[in-house]
Order: structure tokens, then C-alpha cells, then sequence
């Protein structure tokens, strides 16, 4: 890895390490963390729960890969691998910080669930032989890595011949977040500083990342935008001009402003 890379990775493990994605939405000071109510608490935040088409990904896949063997990438608290534990499928999760990782041992110890394995591990550099999983998962993460490219690579890798690579998601320009991405603000939907990188890429761009596989599918997600917590005057923008004119778009034109392209593809 060149030294530019190593810089970002280091900017992005000390971003992620004291912001592993969740703490945002415990405002709650009695909730500690670690705990069944913390867990509990955040559950409803995470993608599956509050996108209903992630769970349904999670539940089709998981119907496949039954007694298969899946990494996850940047598993961040565990929620996405406990729902592949659940189903049977037999789960590595990992993740770039020491902290997601100690959240996801926690989390799988009072859920009663065993993993493979649980460690840290860099998405851009796997420490896994070639050929050893059956699926990898990888959600809102690979775009933030700093090596989009790398990081499919890596996933490619580390895929058996005819393993799934599932993706959710990539970060789509044009889309309305590259546009906030642009003003300056990108954690629009509450009060944290933004991650040092997400890469936008246009859709033709992330499907030419896909090279040596076959697409399953490549979706447009997130067509609709969220409440926001934050104030001040990008908020407001966002609150009273963006989200009310974008929102009363047809789907079909708000789909071609989606910012979240997710693919599923199979290593060749
Ligand atoms: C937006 S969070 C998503 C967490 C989790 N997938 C979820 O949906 O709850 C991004 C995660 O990617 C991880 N990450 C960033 N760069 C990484 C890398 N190079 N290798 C592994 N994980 C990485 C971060 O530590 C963080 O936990």
C-alpha cells in the first residue's frame, strides 16, 4: 500500500474507531454501551431495520448461503452478521477498528451467537487466503475506505469461484447527496462530522469495478430523504427546499437521483 493510501487509512480507522456507526443515535446518557438496552436502543437505526429492502436482501441471501461460510466487511456493531448468524449462515465479521470489533463481540455474547471469528481486519489488505469464503458482505462501506477499486479486488479474492460479493451500497453521483456532498455536508441526518472519505462514482463506473464477475443485480436505493436533526442553514435548506421538491418527484425520476447504488455479483 503506498504511503497516500496508508495516510487515508489511518485518517479513516481513527474516524471510524470513536464513531462506530450507531453511537450517533444513543442521546440517551443513562443508555451505556455494551449493554442489552444499548443494543436495544440503536437496533431500530441500523440498515436492515430502517430499510425494510435490506432485511429482505439479508433473508434471500442468507436462504442460499445456509451452512456457507460469509465474511463480513466493516461489520461496524454486528447487526448485519447476528441476522446471517440467526439464519444459519456460518459468519466472519470483521472490521477496520478495535472498537466495532469489541462492540460486535459484545453484541453476539449477549445475543448468544457464535462467529467464526471476530477480528479486525483492513478491507484494502484481507488477512484471508484466496478462495476462502462463499459470500462477502459489505454494508456502506467500501465506498468509505479510501480504495473503492482495491477493496472489490480484495473481495474478489478472498470469493471461492461462483461466491457472491453483496454490496449495499455504493454512493451514486448524480445523486441528491452528491449535491449535499458538494455544499459541504454529508451527515445531514444527524449532528457528527463527516467520515474523511466517501467516493461518489457515477453508475457505470461501479459496474465497471465488477470485472471478473457476473451482476446479479444493481439497484438504486434510497430515493426519498430522511428528517434531519441538525439546525442552522444547510439544515433548513435541506429541511424546507431540497427534501419537500425532491420528495414530490415521481419515483422513477427520483430513482435517477438515488444515491445508493447496492450490487450483488458472483466471482466467476
Ligand atoms: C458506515 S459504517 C457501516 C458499519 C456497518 N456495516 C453497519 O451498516 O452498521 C462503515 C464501517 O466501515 C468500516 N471501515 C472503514 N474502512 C474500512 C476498511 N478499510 N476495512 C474494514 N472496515 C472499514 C468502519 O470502521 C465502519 O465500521
Amino acid at each position: 500500500m503506498d504511503e497516500k493510501l496508508a495516510i487515508t487509512v489511518g485518517e479513516v480507522h481513527d474516524y471510524w474507531n470513536t464513531h462506530t456507526l450507531g453511537l450517533q443515535y444513543v442521546t440517551d446518557t443513562r443508555v451505556k454501551p455494551g449493554t442489552p438496552e444499548f443494543f436495544a436502543h440503536i437496533r431500530p437505526w441500523m440498515n436492515p431495520f430502517k430499510f425494510p429492502w435490506i432485511m429482505e436482501r439479508i433473508d434471500r441471501e442468507a436462504k442460499l448461503l445456509k451452512g456457507k461460510h460469509l465474511l463480513e466487511i466493516g461489520c461496524g456493531m454486528g447487526y448485519d452478521s447476528l441476522e446471517f448468524l440467526k439464519r444459519g449462515v456460518r459468519v466472519t465479521a470483521t472490521d477496520l477498528t478495535p472498537h466495532a470489533v469489541a462492540l460486535t463481540k459484545r453484541h453476539f455474547e449477549l445475543e448468544r451467537v457464535q462467529a467464526e471469528e471476530i477480528r479486525t481486519a483492513n478491507a484494502l489488505d484481507l488477512p484471508f487466503a484466496d478462495h476462502t469464503f462463499d459470500a462477502v458482505w459489505a454494508n456502506g462501506v467500501l465506498h468509505a475506505t479510501g480504495d473503492t477499486l482495491r477493496a472489490i479486488q480484495e473481495a474478489k479474492r478472498v470469493l471461492k469461484p461462483g461466491g457472491r460479493a453483496i454490496i449495499s451500497h455504493f454512493y451514486r453521483k448524480p445523486s441528491w447527496m452528491y449535491l449535499l456532498h458538494h455544499l459541504g455536508r454529508e451527515n445531514i441526518e444527524y449532528k457528527e462530522e463527516d467520515p474523511p472519505v466517501n467516493e461518489f462514482y457515477t453508475e457505470k463506473q461501479i459496474l465497471s469495478f465488477f470485472e471478473g464477475f457476473k451482476m446479479v443485480e444493481a439497484v438504486q436505493e434510497h430515493h426519498r430523504l430522511l428528517p434531519v436533526r441538525r439546525s442552522g442553514l444547510k439544515a433548513n435548506l435541506y429541511t424546507y427546499v431540497l427534501r419537500p421538491v425532491y420528495n414530490l418527484l415521481p419515483e422513477s425520476v427520483a430513482k435517477k437521483l438515488a444515491y445508493k447504488l447496492s450490487v450483488t455479483a458472483i466471482k466467476l
